[in-house]
């Protein structure tokens, strides 16, 4: 007994010794970042530190085209040349497993199924790596980009990187054009998406409830996902978690997708935390809006049509202008 104690106190010092002898990688402490202050226990830096703790994050602090931002309606640029979105499943339903990252619920698909998307606002075909879901604590927050001010229950991102450019998600997300993300919010109804219900039914996501936890689940349509809408908003951004690497086009979709009260009361019982610490929710897990700066955020939905897509209900002219020069 004693032996096996002495074992592991060298054990643990030659752990130490060998991995402070190596310079600090971006993978040792990935995953040192947290949405809020922790009550209890040691600092975690929270998104206004981000930046600062770690040299290789400072994009956090000092970038000029982050995400998540609020979308001021009347800054919408009409593009006539946005095409629809592709999305390409090839007809297949796929198996992903759903994590709980302790930070979102995570789905990644497994790698015998390859989704896809072109067109839009995209030059490359990006790869689905992995959908996100942020969710707030009560039903007015908890989607990363609010909409002139206002936030909504929650934000589905579905993540992909230029599989033309890239091999992988790791190496895309650091490159020019790496990532494209497909965002969609969440709000409340009798009724929720088919595709989130397999996600979100008490029999799935009651397996996820701590830290680490996965739970497999088949015969997913990825297209179920989506709303009836190819209108969109789309921008130059970041990815919305340290690093903060300025490599992401976002498109968000002009229609919500909707969950249940019981859903997302599932959602807000899911723990941060192992099963044997603190429960902690993982609810409210967003960035807070960045400056938009010099920017624009173009649509193809023509606000000289009106319709009942447009996400204010309020019919805006579109603000694309001719050089006058071309004209004379
Ligand atoms: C996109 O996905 C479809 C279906 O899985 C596949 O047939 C196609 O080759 C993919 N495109 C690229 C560029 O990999
Ligand atoms: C991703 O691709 C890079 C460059 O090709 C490679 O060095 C790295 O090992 C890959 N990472 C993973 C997780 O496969």
């Amino acid at each position: 007994m004693h032996l096996v104690w002495d074992l592991s106190v060298i054990l643990q010092t030659f752990l130490i010794c060998t991995s402070s002898a190596q310079p600090l990688t971006a993978k040792l402490d990935a995953g040192w970042w947290a949405y809020k202050d922790v009550v209890h226990g040691s600092f975690v830096p929270v998104p206004s530190f981000w930046g600062l703790v770690h040299s290789a994050w400072n994009l956090c602090a000092i970038g000029k085209k982050q995400s998540p931002i609020d979308i001021d309606t009347s800054r919408l640029i009409f593009d006539p040349y946005l095409t629809p979105l592709r999305l390409n499943t090839a007809g297949q339903k796929m198996g992903c497993t759903m994590y709980n990252t302790g930070k979102h619920v995570s789905l990644r698909p497994d790698k015998a199924h390859l989704v896809n998307i072109s067109g839009g606002p995209l030059g490359y075909s990006y790869r689905l790596e992995e959908v996100r879901l942020h969710f707030g604590s009560e039903d007015s927050q908890g989607s990363e980009h609010l909409l002139n001010g206002q936030g909504f229950t929650g934000e589905v991102q579905l993540i992909h990187y230029n599989q033309d450019l890239y091999g992988n998600y790791t190496e895309a997300a650091k490159s020019p054009h790496g990532i494209a993300v497909v965002s969609i919010f969440m709000k409340l109804s009798e009724n929720s998406n088919a595709f989130l219900n397999r996600m979100l039914h008490r029999d799935s996501i009651t397996r996820i409830n701590y830290k680490h936890d996965a739970f497999l689940l088949m015969g997913l349509n990825i297209a179920d996902l989506y709303p009836d809408t190819t209108r969109y908003i789309t921008y130059e951004g970041s990815i919305t978690v340290p690093p903060c690497y300025e490599t992401s086009t976002w498109i968000l979709i002009n229609k919500p997708v909707y969950v249940t009260r019981m859903q997302m009361h599932s959602l807000r019982l899911l723990s941060q935390n192992e099963p044997y610490k603190i429960f902690l929710s993982m609810s409210d897990n967003t960035r807070p809006p960045q400056p938009l700066l010099q920017r624009c955020i173009r649509t193809n939905i023509n606000f000289n049509k009106p319709g009942r897509d447009c996400p204010n209900n309020r019919v805006l002219r579109p603000q694309y202008r001719v050089n006058q020069w071309l004209l004379k």
